[in-house]
């Protein structure tokens, strides 16, 4: 099973390379690995597993975390309805987005990032991905609210992007634009992606 110990560090030069392309259908060994990424955020939300291994808590976890550098993606996240969202794509992509942006009042976090960064990161309010699932299917899903970032958080994993590099530098609560329809969360300020 995957533990900390297989999470790489902001530093490492594999969290800033675009990741490849996963070719569909996906081999046996990715196949494996997305499966262990989608165990690792299941055992890390687990209270007794997580300290047990002394997992931190995830919502999401990209492959290039774990020193793949593949297009795979896991995340498992409430939505607004308190319904689970628990799913593995391979080459997640946003097809389209709002103009709205949003953000977490608290900031982000990243299991890669051992630090906290403060400062808004602006994200889309609602976004469509495609992808393809675990089980080789192409799938579109329509987010919004803490989903929706923790998409796109995942997303610039693949693309070499950390959640800082969208924090503006010399005003870290600088207000995203549109200025009128930001939409913001403050029932979020646990877990890392
Ligand atoms: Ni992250």
């Amino acid at each position: 099973m995957l533990t900390m110990k297989n999470v790489i560090r902001e530093g490492h030069p594999a969290l800033r390379k675009r990741a490849e392309e996963v070719v569909i259908p996906p081999s046996p060994e990715d196949q494996q690995t997305l499966k262990e990424m989608m165990e690792f955020l299941l055992h890390s939300q687990e209270p007794e597993t997580a300290e047990k291994y002394d997992l931190r808590p995830g919502v999401g976890l990209a492959a290039p975390q774990i020193n793949v550098s593949k297009r795979m993606i896991a995340v498992r996240v409430t939505d607004h309805n308190d319904e689970l969202i628990d799913i593995g794509l391979y080459n997640p992509k946003i097809i389209s987005h709002s103009i709205e942006t949003t953000y977490l009042e608290n900031g982000e976090g990243c299991l890669s990032v051992d630090r906290d960064v403060p400062g808004i990161v602006p994200r889309y309010s609602r976004i469509k991905v495609e992808g393809v699932s675990h089980e080789g299917e192409t799938v579109r899903m329509r987010l919004k609210g803490l989903p929706a970032i923790v998409f796109q958080h995942e997303i610039d994993h693949l693309n070499g992007i950390m959640f800082y590099d969208r924090i503006e530098e010399d005003d870290p609560y600088k207000q995203p634009l549109p200025p009128n329809e930001i939409i913001k969360r403050n029932d979020f300020d646990g877990p890392f992606t």
